[in-house]
């Protein structure tokens, strides 16, 4: 099923809603290669590209998290970590290109909804209301996002 961005997504945070959007995009060009005549490792490449762009994204969360000082930045990391474990794993295992194209396509909706309508959420709700006392860390750190 090919995703589409919608409001109801945003966290407000505009770098973090465009490496969403991004992400689904990348998400929407992987199912392009279920049923089509490109081989595994064309599926390969393209998502070698997808881990990259998570991994990315996942790192600039984390030094946002950092950055702001947020409580539950354990919790959140480890769910990236899980989500590129998850990632890493069914590259590996999987060896029939429709099947992958199938459990990336599941893993990236799931993530979707959970990951980015929970711990990413809770995360731009502190960024805009931080808690009182807590301060940035490092006030220079803008480049984030
Ligand atoms: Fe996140």
């Amino acid at each position: 099923m090919r995703l589409e961005w919608t409001s109801d997504l945003e966290t407000g945070i505009e770098s973090i809603d465009d490496d969403h959007k991004l992400i689904i995009e990348f998400h929407n060009r992987i199912l392009h290669y279920h049923r089509s005549e490109a081989d595994i490792l064309m599926l390969e490449r393209a998502l070698s590209d997808f881990n990259f762009l998570f991994s990315l994204h996942f790192l600039k969360e984390e030094n946002f998290m950092i950055e702001i000082g947020y409580p539950d930045f354990e919790s959140h990391a480890k769910e990236h970590e899980t989500m590129i474990k998850l990632l890493n794993a069914y590259s590996e295992a999987e060896t029939d290109k429709n099947e992958l194209c199938q459990k990336i396509a599941f893993l990236v909706l799931q993530w979707l909804t959970s990951h980015l309508e929970g711990a990413d959420r809770r995360l731009a709700a502190f960024a805009k209301h931080p808690l009182p006392g807590v301060e940035r860390q490092n006030q220079g750190a803008k480049a984030y996002f």
